[in-house]
C-alpha cells in the first residue's frame, strides 16, 4: 500500500526492482480500482475517495504507464498546487512514483504551492517535460471536500483526451506501483536535493510568474494607476492560491496598498470558503463593490488561480465580455500584444461578443469545446494570442492555461492606458466606463448561465437524452415562442490543427436573431451532476443596453426551461447558481 509515511519500508509482497548504490525501487503490487476516469480538467473526487489505500497511487502510475518513456525517462516534471487539504501528503507520493519511474527531476513550488497558470509558465520556461497540479480548481477543499489532480503536457497545456483517456484505461488493469525509496522530501526549504540519480528542486512558486508577467505587461503603466490617489483596488484570493502571488505583485511590484489585498492568505480548507469567483461564491466581494464608497475595481482568482472575477464600482463584467474587451484593447495597453493579437477564441457555450471583436479586427477566430485544453493546440500553431470562457477564464498564449491574475493586470492595463493622462481631481475612465462604450461600439450580448448543481444523475442525463431527441427532430425555421429557429444540434468540434474531434459537446438552440440557448452537463462535479444553461441574446440598441442582462434575458430563460423540461427530470424549481 502507498502512503506517504510508508516510503522507507516496502509491504512483504513487493519485489526489488533495482538496488544499485542509486536509490531503491520497488514494485508494489496493486489492483485495478473504479472510477478513476478524468473530467473536463484532471481526476477531481473527495479528499476520503483519494485517502483510499492505493488510489491516488495508482492513478499516478497509470499516468506513467500512458506516457511514451522518452516523455519522463531522466527527464524533469513540475510539481505544484493550490495549498488545499490533502496536497502534502499527495506531493511526498507523486515524487516516489515519479523517481521509481525514472524520472531524472522533480522541480517542486515550495510548501507545494504553485497557481495553475504558473505550472504551466514553469514547465514551458525550465523546458520541462510536464507537470502535476494538485488541486481542484474552486471546489471547496478540507478533509470532507475535494481534492483533484491535473496533468499538463511539456508546453503547459492540460493533457490531451488522447492521454487521459489511456489513463484511464491503464487504471483499469493496473497491477503494479514503482516506487522510490526516498525519504519525504521537505518542501518548505528551497533548493535542491540529490537521491542519486534523482533531483528535487524546490522553487520560489512566485519568481518564474512574475518575471513572464513583467515581459507581458507594462508594469510602470499599471503602477501609474495603483499609485494614484483617486483610485482604490481591492483583490479577493479567496485564502487560495493567488494569495501567494498577490502581495509581491500587486503590493510589492505595483506599488498597491497591502490592505487592498483580503483574504490574502492560503488555507488548507480555503477559510471554509468555496473558492470560486463568481456573483454567489465571492459575495463578500460584490457586497464592498456595490457598497457605500465602495473601491473603483475589484477582483478575485480561484483555487488554482486559473479563473478571474472583474468588477467596477456597482458593476459586474460578465466574462463573455471581459474576454472580447481585453481583445479589443490589448494591442494599445498590452506589450506583449503590440503587433496585434495573432487570432481569438471562445468555448461554444460563451457569448458572441468576441466574435464581434474578431470581426471588426479582420482576426482568425475559432469556438472551441468547453475546456481549456482545446486552446492549446491553436496557441501552439500560432493561430490564437487571446481566448475565454464563460466560466471564469480568461487568458492568452503567454502560457497554457488560463490565468486570473493575468486577467487583473490585463484590466489594470486597460483602465491605466485610457487614465494614463488624467490628472489628480479629473474624472477617471471606470471599469463600467469601458464596457459601455465597448457595448455602443460592437452592441451588447446579454448572458446568463444558469448552474443546478448536484442533481440526480438519472434525471440530468434523461434531461439530456430528450433535447438530444428533440434536436435529431428540429427543422430550421420552426417557432419557439416568438423566437425562429436557425439549427438546433449537438455541439461537434474538429480541431483544425491535428483532426482529433469531439462530439456531445452540448446541445444547442440557435435562433434566427442570433438568440441562444445551449445545455449541458459539467465536467467538473464531484457529486451527481450539474446541469449548465447558457442564455444568450444580442442587442445592436444601445438605449437597451442598461437594462439589468436577467430582465432582458427573461423571455428566452422561460423558454429554455419550458423547451427542456427541466423541472419534470431534475426536479428542481431554481438553480443554485446564476451568473
Ligand atoms: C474548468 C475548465 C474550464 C471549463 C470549466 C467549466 O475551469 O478549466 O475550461 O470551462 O471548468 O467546466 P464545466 O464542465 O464544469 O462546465
Ligand atoms: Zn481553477
Amino acid at each position: 500500500i502507498v502512503k506517504a509515511s510508508t516510503s522507507s519500508s516496502s509491504s512483504p509482497s513487493s519485489t526489488t526492482l533495482s538496488d544499485s548504490e542509486d536509490i531503491k525501487i520497488t514494485s508494489v503490487p496493486t489492483k485495478p480500482i473504479e472510477g478513476q476516469k478524468t473530467g473536463t480538467s484532471g481526476l477531481r473526487k473527495k479528499v476520503k475517495v483519494f485517502m483510499q489505500d492505493n488510489y491516488l497511487a495508482n492513478w499516478i502510475q497509470a499516468l506513467f504507464n500512458s506516457l511514451p518513456p522518452e516523455d519522463f525517462k531522466n527527464g524533469s516534471l513540475v510539481l505544484g498546487g493550490d495549498g488545499r487539504y490533502f496536497n502534502r501528503e499527495a506531493a511526498q507520493i507523486i515524487i516516489k512514483i515519479a523517481a521509481g519511474n525514472g524520472v531524472g527531476k522533480i522541480l517542486v513550488g515550495r510548501d507545494g504551492i504553485l497557481s495553475t497558470p504558473a505550472v504551466s509558465a514553469v514547465i514551458r520556461k525550465r523546458k520541462a517535460n510536464g507537470g502535476f497540479i494538485m488541486s481542484a480548481s474552486h471546489n471547496p477543499g478540507g478533509p470532507e471536500y475535494d481534492w483533484g489532480i491535473k496533468f499538463n503536457y511539456n508546453s503547459g497545456q492540460p493533457a490531451p483526451e488522447s492521454i487521459t483517456d489511456k489513463i484511464y484505461g491503464n487504471t483499469l488493469s493496473i497491477f503494479e506501483i514503482k516506487i522510490a525509496n526516498v525519504p519525504d522530501v521537505n518542501l518548505s526549504k528551497i533548493g535542491v536535493t540529490e537521491y542519486g540519480s534523482f533531483t528535487v528542486e524546490v522553487i520560489d512558486p512566485v519568481s518564474d510568474y512574475l518575471e513572464l508577467m513583467k515581459y507581458v505587461f507594462d508594469f510602470e503603466l499599471i503602477k501609474s494607476l495603483l499609485s494614484r490617489s483617486d483610485f482604490r483596488f481591492i483583490f479577493d484570493a479567496m485564502h487560495a492560491v493567488t494569495g501567494a502571488y498577490a502581495k509581491p505583485i500587486f503590493v510589492d511590484s505595483l506599488g498597491a496598498e497591502p490592505d487592498s489585498i483580503v483574504n490574502g492568505v492560503p488555507l488548507e480548507d480555503f477559510g471554509h470558503g468555496h473558492p470560486d469567483p463568481n456573483l454567489t461564491y465571492a459575495k463578500d466581494l460584490v457586497d464592498i463593490l456595490y457598497g457605500e464608497n465602495g473601491p473603483d475595481f475589484g477582483a478575485a482568482s480561484d483555487g488554482d488561480g486559473d479563473r478571474n472575477m472583474i468588477l467596477g464600482s456597482r458593476f459586474f463584467v460578465t466574462p463573455s465580455d471581459s474576454v472580447a474587451i481585453i481583445a479589443a484593447n490589448a494591442e494599445a495597453a498590452i506589450p506583449y500584444f503590440k503587433n496585434g493579437p495573432k487570432g481569438l477564441a471562445r468555448s461554444m457555450p460563451t457569448s458572441g461578443a468576441l466574435d464581434r471583436v474578431a470581426a471588426k479586427l479582420k482576426l482568425p477566430f475559432f469556438e472551441v469545446p468547453t475546456g481549456w485544453k482545446f486552446f492549446g493546440n491553436l496557441m501552439d500553431a500560432g493561430k490564437l494570442s487571446i481566448c475565454g470562457e464563460e466560466s471564469f477564464g480568461t487568458g492568452s498564449d503567454h502560457v497554457r492555461e488560463k490565468d486570473g491574475i493575468w486577467a487583473v493586470l490585463a484590466w489594470l492595463s486597460i483602465i491605466a492606458y485610457r487614465n494614463k493622462d488624467k490628472k489628480t481631481g479629473e474624472k477617471l475612465v471606470s471599469v463600467s466606463d469601458v464596457v459601455k462604450e465597448h457595448w455602443a461600439t460592437y452592441g451588447r450580448n446579454f448572458f446568463s448561465r444558469y448552474d443546478y448543481e448536484e442533481c440526480e444523475s438519472e434525471g440530468a442525463n434523461k434531461m439530456m437524452s430528450y433535447l438530444r431527441d428533440l434536436i435529431s427532430k428540429s427543422k430550421g425555421g420552426e417557432k419557439y415562442g416568438s423566437y425562429a429557429l436557425q439549427f438546433a444540434d449537438d455541439f461537434t468540434y474538429t480541431d483544425p490543427v491535428d483532426g482529433s474531434v469531439a462530439s456531445k459537446q452540448g446541445v444547442r438552440f440557435v435562433f434566427t436573431d442570433g438568440s441562444r440557448i445551449i445545455f449541458r452537463l459539467s465536467g467538473t462535479g464531484s457529486a451527481g451532476a450539474t446541469v449548465r444553461i447558457y442564455i444568450e441574446q444580442f442587442e445592436p440598441d444601445v438605449s437597451k443596453h442598461d437594462v439589468d442582462a436577467q430582465i432582458a434575458l427573461k423571455p428566452l430563460i422561460d423558454l429554455a426551461l419550458s423547451v427542456s423540461k427541466l423541472k419534470e427530470f431534475t426536479g428542481r424549481e431554481k438553480p443554485t447558481v446564476i451568473t
